[in-house]
């Protein structure tokens, strides 16, 4: 996809209301840390327009990226992160399940997690959740720079197996380093999107 335009265009927090788009949504979900925005960068060619940090907890709301005027990503806000208070962590939970149970153009959840680690007890659930939810359930494995190539097939198979994933799920590894897997990342939307 050749990115003419792209704008943070709302941000959400708690108590927000949530935008009713009528374009396509693409959500970006995974524990904190894990390189949603880092990817959102990636896809769209641009270095720091979704801010990111080697600090956990970095994105703390909602942010929607219109690209193109033609489809949405959201950026999410990690979950998992351990220095938050058990307050935050719960409205945390409420106001990502709050768009996620709500949106009617949420096309895709790319579920991230980190390709060198097991999947944790919060990858499973988010992954269960999306089956449970009708969502095809599709995997990024991230920072793929930092294991060496003869261990791929091992790493993406310690994936699917923790998280519970069946064979016909979608599982993409992916650097926001090198841009591996970006290209395929994109036509997967572009497919699911119809563009
Ligand atoms: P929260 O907003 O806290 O939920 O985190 P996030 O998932 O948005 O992660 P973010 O994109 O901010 O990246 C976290 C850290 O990981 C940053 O220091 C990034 O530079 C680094 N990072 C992200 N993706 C990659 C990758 O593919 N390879 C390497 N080596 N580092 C990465
Ligand atoms: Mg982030």
């Amino acid at each position: 996809m050749i990115i003419k335009s792209v704008n943070l265009e709302t941000v959400c927090g708690v108590r927000s209301v949530l935008p009713e788009n009528n374009k396509p949504e693409i959500a970006f979900a995974g524990k904190s840390n894990v390189g949603k925005s880092s990817l959102i960068n990636s896809l769209v060619n641009r270095k720091s327009l979704a801010k990111t940090s080697s600090q956990p907890g970095k994105t703390q709301t909602i942010n929607y990226y219109n690209i193109n005027d033609a489809l949405y990503f959201v950026d999410l806000p990690g979950y998992g992160f351990a220095k938050t208070s058990a307050v935050l962590r719960e409205q945390w939970g409420k106001m990502v399940d709050r768009y996620l149970m709500s949106s009617k153009q949420l096309k895709v959840i790319f579920l991230l997690v980190d390709i060198r680690h097991e999947p944790s007890q919060n990858d499973k659930q988010m992954y269960e959740w999306m089956v449970y939810h009708g969502f095809d359930p599709v995997i990024i494995a991230t920072k793929l720079d930092k294991i060496k190539r003869s261990q791929i097939n091992k790493h993406i198979k310690m994936i699917k197996d923790g998280i519970g994933a069946g064979p016909e799920t979608k599982i993409f590894p992916f650097s926001s380093l090198t841009k591996q897997g970006k290209d395929e990342i994109w036509e997967y939307i572009e497919a699911v999107c119809g563009l």
